[in-house]
């Protein structure tokens, strides 16, 4: 199984992918893709000797950007797109054409707080547990169906940065799992504690 991984930013997910599959999860990282070129996580990627390509998403008509994509996923032979950090929401277009194909994670316990800042909406909702998902990406923003997740304690001296760094620590432990997972064609989901 070919997986490719795309990132806009450090990629702390991504080496975790690619550290996992050098440790015996049956699958190859193909390819490191990223629409931002100054993202930290390509020198990582590279480092860990994983191709990496840059497609700029800037001044670009999304479907435009959605197709360079595809073709470079395409001529890499991806199997399955891990998306880990990465920031741009595909066209429904691009999505149909790698229905089932398409993990990413979330960093909050879904179907609560989809989109953006969820740290900060589980600590001022006052909730006592926050956490991270890693889904089938759908047309749909953050809703496709849930392959595993991990919860962590909210502590009432949290801030938005100290629950983040709690969350990415076990997005770090569930991603590779839920990849081990799919490329062994074992049934979701996948819960950690
Ligand atoms: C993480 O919080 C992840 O949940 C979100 O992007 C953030 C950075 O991830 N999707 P990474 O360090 O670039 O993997």
């Amino acid at each position: 199984m070919r997986v490719a991984i795309l990132i806009s930013g450090g990629g702390s997910n991504m080496v975790k992918l690619v550290e996992a599959m050098a440790a015996g999860l049956p699958a190859t990282p193909a390819l490191v893709l990223s629409n931002v070129a100054e993202a930290g996580g390509l020198a990582k990627a590279a480092a860990l000797g994983v191709p990496t390509e840059v497609v700029s998403h800037r001044g670009r008509p999304r479907p435009e950007f959605d197709a360079e994509v595809d073709a470079v996923l395409r001529s890499a032979n991806a199997d399955v797109i891990c998306l880990a950090g990465f920031m741009r929401i595909f066209t429904p277009d691009f999505v149909a054409g790698w229905a089932g194909q398409i993990l990413n994670i979330h960093p909050s316990l879904l179907p609560k707080y989809p989109g953006l800042n969820t740290h900060a909406r589980a600590i001022e909702a006052g909730d006592a547990e926050a956490g991270c998902t890693v889904h089938e990406v759908t047309a749909d923003l953050d809703a496709g169906p849930i392959r595993g997740q991990a919860r962590v304690p909210i502590h009432p001296s949290d801030t938005p940065a100290s629950l983040a760094a709690r969350v990415l620590t076990m997005e770090h432990r569930l991603y590779p799992a839920v990849l081990a997972a799919v490329a062994r064609g074992l049934p979701g989901p996948i819960t950690l504690a």
